[in-house]
């Protein structure tokens, strides 16, 4: 019999909650989030979104703002603070990551953000900024149709920003993502510890 499977991408983890608080500094700011078991990364900062935040350059300060997977909410509240402008809107698939990303930016004082499932954002936005740390381990049809829904909607002076681990194939994404009729371009804006960061424009 195979076992049940839960991820940190579930619609609804199987795993108990097991609610806790975690110590992060976002943007210089200490703060006391919330995590849970079945979300992503619920002990700490992961290591690559550390990297994507002290890496990328500001975001639009103003317009609409999507952190793509926001998981507890981490690169969207540094989205929120860091342009208190603009309207910021965090997207995940996982239920539980929603409910503590709310929790998360009322604790941070950051009211400016939508956490919600994709169906739920305007199919008529465009973004000014994306950010985002990919859930590379949802395979590479899904990531790939993730990207697809998500990068062609920049607006046309839009940016985005993907943090992706060197040994989980941030090259050959790169590769990818130059070779789709999308009208962007995806170049390398940096190299650090064991990241990429990639960044996408329109060409
Ligand atoms: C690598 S985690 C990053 C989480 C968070 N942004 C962080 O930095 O800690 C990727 C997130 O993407 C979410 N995800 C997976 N498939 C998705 C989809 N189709 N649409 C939106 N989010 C998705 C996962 O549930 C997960 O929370």
């Amino acid at each position: 019999m195979s076992e049940p499977t839960d991820h940190y991408f579930s619609a609804e983890p199987a795993t108990p909650e097991e609610r806790r608080s975690i110590e992060v500094t976002l943007e210089g700011r200490r703060l006391t989030l919330t995590t849970a078991r079945g979300v992503y990364s619920p002990d700490r900062l992961d290591p690559g979104t550390t990297v994507l935040l002290a890496g990328v350059p500001d975001p639009s300060p103003t317009g609409d703002l999507l952190d793509i997977g926001c998981g507890w909410g981490p690169i969207s509240i540094s989205l929120a603070l860091r342009s208190p402008g603009a309207r910021v809107w965090g997207v995940d698939v996982n239920r539980r990551a929603l409910d503590l990303a709310r929790a998360n930016a009322a604790a941070a004082g950051a009211d400016s953000i939508t956490f919600c499932e994709p169906d739920e954002v305007p199919d008529d936005l465009r973004f000014a900024t994306i950010w985002s740390n990919p859930p590379i381990h949802v395979g590479k049809a899904a990531l790939h149709a993730l990207l697809e829904r998500w990068l062609p909607r920049l607006s046309d002076n839009g940016v985005a920003y993907l943090v992706v681990q060197k040994h989980l194939g941030s090259d050959s994404l790169q590769k990818w993502l130059n070779a789709q009729d999308w009208g962007l371009v995806c170049t390398r804006l940096s190299s650090a510890k064991a990241f990429r960061i990639l960044e996408v424009r329109r060409a």
